[in-house]
């Protein structure tokens, strides 16, 4: 997350995440799943703008941002109400801290929705930091996590200040984790989306024995060969049988020159792994070329 300050608003960047490794590991009495996952930040962010207002209201704006090369918008309508996590981060920490100003939030959407990238997690994480900021609540990064694991499963993960993580529980609890290296990625979204308690209630938890232990390991070993032999994501296989082009970007990206690949969160974007930005740049170009309505290249945030 970075931020730009100015003299009548604060700009937060927010970034997007991807998946390495995700092990369902258990069905919980809550309805939620006890996960194992690694989760990492990349250079894709969404932009938000918070301005104070003298009225109490809190206001949220949206924009789509398209990028270059593409004809279609690269995420689903976003609300501008209460349904938004941004509204309802807002709302929390303003009634949270007793705040009586408002605010006015602008928000660029680059993060494709429903794509298993953490867009709206990481709103929402960008909103309680900017907030917390903007009105100089001076709260703890431990209130904000508190706030954030009421809001989401994911959110802590973008508090947490480290750009690569180990997440367990329903994924709120962070454990900052050092990569060796940066990561080169290409990553597609479909034309459709997954919603992401539709993935949970499908996928069968326990299946498989692949031990986070093992990935982080091979994680801090030099070169990638270890690593992608590792990847693992527990909500393919169900996300698969929801989605059909989910199946057809792993069967596109089996095909490609890519070190590794697969899905991330819940879905349905699908990432490769490449040795560099200029492999990333080539294999995009491929995927463009072949008709998938969403490619960009990525590297993890440092
Ligand atoms: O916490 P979050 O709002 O992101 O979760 C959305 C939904 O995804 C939950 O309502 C739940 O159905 C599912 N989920 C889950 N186990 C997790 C995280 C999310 O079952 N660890």
């Amino acid at each position: 997350m970075l931020f730009q300050p100015s003299i009548r608003s604060l700009t937060v960047l927010a970034p997007a995440k991807l998946n390495l490794f995700l092990r369902v590991v258990r069905r919980r009495v809550d309805g939620f799943h006890d996960l194992e996952t690694v989760m990492t930040a990349i250079n894709i962010f969404d932009t938000l703008v918070f301005e104070p207002v003298e009225s109490p209201e809190i206001t949220l704006r949206v924009s789509m941002c398209a990028p270059r090369n593409r004809n279609s918008a690269p995420t689903d309508p976003i609300p501008t109400g209460p349904e938004n996590l941004v509204v309802r981060a807002a709302l929390l920490l303003k009634e949270h801290a007793g705040v009586t100003q408002g605010a006015q939030i602008t928000l660029i959407k680059r993060i494709p929705s429903a794509a298993g990238m953490g867009g709206g997690s990481s709103d929402a994480a960008a909103t309680l930091a900017g907030l917390n900021r903007l009105w100089k609540l001076g709260r703890s990064r431990d209130e904000l996590l508190e706030l954030a694991g009421r809001l989401g499963s994911d959110i802590g993960f973008f508090l947490g200040g480290s750009s690569t993580a180990v997440c367990r529980g329903r994924g709120e609890l962070v454990e900052p984790l050092q990569l060796p290296m940066g990561l080169h990625f290409v990553v597609a979204r479909p034309s459709s989306g997954l919603s992401t308690p539709a993935v949970f209630k499908h996928c069968q938890p326990g299946q498989s024995d692949r031990d986070v232990g093992e990935f982080l390991a091979a994680l801090q070993r030099p070169g990638l060969g270890q690593m992608v032999r590792l990847l693992l994501n527990d909500l393919q296989s169900p996300a698969e049988r929801l989605n059909d082009q989910v199946r057809d970007l792993r069967e596109r990206f089996a095909k490609l020159p890519v070190i590794g690949h697969q899905m991330s969160g819940s879905g349905t974007s699908y990432f490769g792994i490449c040795s560099s930005a200029r492999h990333a740049g080539a294999i995009a170009s491929r995927l463009r070329s072949e008709g998938v309505p969403w490619v960009q290249i990525a590297r993890t945030c440092v």
